[in-house]
C-alpha cells in the first residue's frame, strides 16, 4: 500500500460568522478537513457557500463585522486557533500559510514593479535584506514561469497569465507549508487555466508545498486535485480522495455539481440544479439541501451527520446512515 503523505493543515469545527443587521450570515459553519503535505485539497461549491470565507477564516483575515469565529486549525502540531492576533501574523500568515486572493491578478500594485512586489513578501514576513529578497523574487518567477526581463515591469504590461503567475510567485516566496488560491484561473482564457493548473501541479512537487485550491471550475481542477471538498451553504458536505469522487461523487449535491459540468466528449447535456441555495442569515433546519435535494425523505428534516465511506471519504446525508448504502 502506498504510503500515505503527513498531514500539514486539520480544520476542525471551524465557524466565521458575519454580524448584519438582518442577523449572523453564517458563512462558516463547522467545516472540518485535512490537508496533506505535497497534495491538492479542491474545494468546490456554488457563489455563494462560504469558500473564500472558509479562506478567510484559516488566514484569520476577518473583516470588521465578523462575528462569532472559533473552531481548531492544527497547523502540523500546533493549534493556531490559539495564538493571538500579533504572534499569528508574524509566525502564520504569509510565512507559513499565504494566500492568492480572489482577483489577485487584477489586485496587484500597478505603481510597482513586478520584482520589487514579488520580493516584498520576503523582506517583510522573513526579515530579508532587499538583495537578497531580490534573489527569492527572481528564483520563484523563474520557477512560475515569467521570464527574467518582465522583472522590472509594472502589472499592466502583463498578460492575464502572467500576472497570475506573479501573484503566484507572492504567495509562494516564503515558501510556505500551505498556499491557498482562491478562483486562479477563473478570469482566464481555457489555454491559459490549463497551463497554470500544470504550473501548480509542478509546484506541488517541486516546492514540497500543499495547496487549497477554491474553484468552480471542476474539470480543469480535477487534473490537480488529490482530495475534493463540496461546500454547500455554509458546510462541507463531503469530502474524500479524488480518485474516487471524480467517477462517483457520493451526495446528492456532488451529484447535481458533477451533473453540470459541460462535456465534450459526451452527448450528455449539462443538467442545472434547480432553485437557489438557501439563505446564510437563516439556513433550513435539517438538511441544507433539502429544498433541491431530489432523494429528500421524511428523516432530512434532521441534520445528518458525516457518515464515512470507503477509503476514508465522508458524506453528511442520510442516504449512508446505513453501512451497505
Ligand atoms: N463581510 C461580510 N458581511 C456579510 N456577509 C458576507 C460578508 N462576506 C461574505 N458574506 C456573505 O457570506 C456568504 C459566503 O460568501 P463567500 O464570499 O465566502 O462565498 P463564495 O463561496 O466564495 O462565493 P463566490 O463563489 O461567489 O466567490 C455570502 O452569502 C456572502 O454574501
Ligand atoms: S440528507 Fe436527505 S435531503 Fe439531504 S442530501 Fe441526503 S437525501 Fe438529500
Ligand atoms: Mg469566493
Amino acid at each position: 500500500m502506498a504510503q500515505e503523505n503527513e498531514t500539514v493543515l486539520r480544520v476542525r469545527n471551524l465557524r466565521l460568522y458575519f454580524q448584519t443587521r438582518g442577523g449572523p450570515v453564517q458563512a462558516v459553519d463547522g467545516v472540518d478537513f485535512d490537508l496533506r503535505k505535497n497534495e491538492a485539497t479542491v474545494i468546490i461549491g456554488e457563489s455563494g457557500c462560504g469558500k473564500s470565507s472558509l479562506a478567510k477564516a484559516i488566514l484569520r483575515l476577518l473583516p470588521r463585522n465578523a462575528g462569532r469565529y472559533d473552531g481548531e486549525i492544527w497547523l502540523h502540531d500546533q493549534n493556531i486557533m490559539a495564538l493571538n492576533d500579533e504572534s499569528f501574523r508574524k509566525e502564520i500568515r504569509w510565512r507559513r500559510i499565504s494566500m492568492v486572493p480572489q482577483a489577485a491578478m487584477n489586485a496587484l500594485n500597478p505603481v510597482m514593479k513586478i520584482g520589487d512586489q514579488v520580493a516584498e513578501p520576503a523582506m517583510v514576513h522573513l526579515n530579508m535584506d532587499e538583495e537578497d529578497a531580490m534573489k527569492s523574487a527572481v528564483r520563484m518567477l523563474e520557477h512560475v514561469g515569467v521570464p527574467i526581463d518582465f522583472l522590472h515591469r509594472y502589472a499592466f504590461e502583463l498578460s492575464g497569465g502572467m500576472r497570475q503567475r506573479s501573484a503566484l510567485a507572492m504567495a509562494l516566496v516564503t515558501l510556505p507549508d500551505v498556499v491557498i488560491l482562491d478562483e486562479p484561473t477563473s478570469a482566464l482564457d481555457v489555454l491559459t487555466q490549463a497551463s497554470i493548473m500544470n504550473l501548480m501541479k509542478r509546484m506541488k512537487h517541486e516546492l514540497e508545498t500543499s495547496f487549497i485550491l477554491i474553484t468552480h471550475d471542476i474539470a480543469t481542477s480535477s487534473e490537480l486535485a488529490d482530495n475534493v471538498a463540496v461546500m454547500y451553504a455554509g458546510q462541507i458536505v463531503e469530502v474524500g480522495d479524488a480518485r474516487r469522487f471524480f467517477p462517483k461523487p457520493l451526495h446528492p449535491y456532488s451529484h447535481a455539481l458533477m451533473a453540470s459540468v459541460p462535456r465534450l466528449r459526451e452527448t450528455i447535456e449539462p443538467e442545472f440544479i434547480t432553485g437557489q441555495p438557501p439563505s446564510l442569515l437563516n439556513p433550513p433546519t435539517g438538511c441544507r439541501f433539502k429544498d433541491r435535494c431530489p432523494r429528500r425523505f421524511e428523516k432530512c428534516d434532521q441534520e445528518p451527520p458525516m457518515y464515512t465511506r470507503e477509503g476514508d471519504r465522508l458524506v453528511k446525508c442520510w442516504l449512508y446512515e446505513q453501512p451497505s448504502a
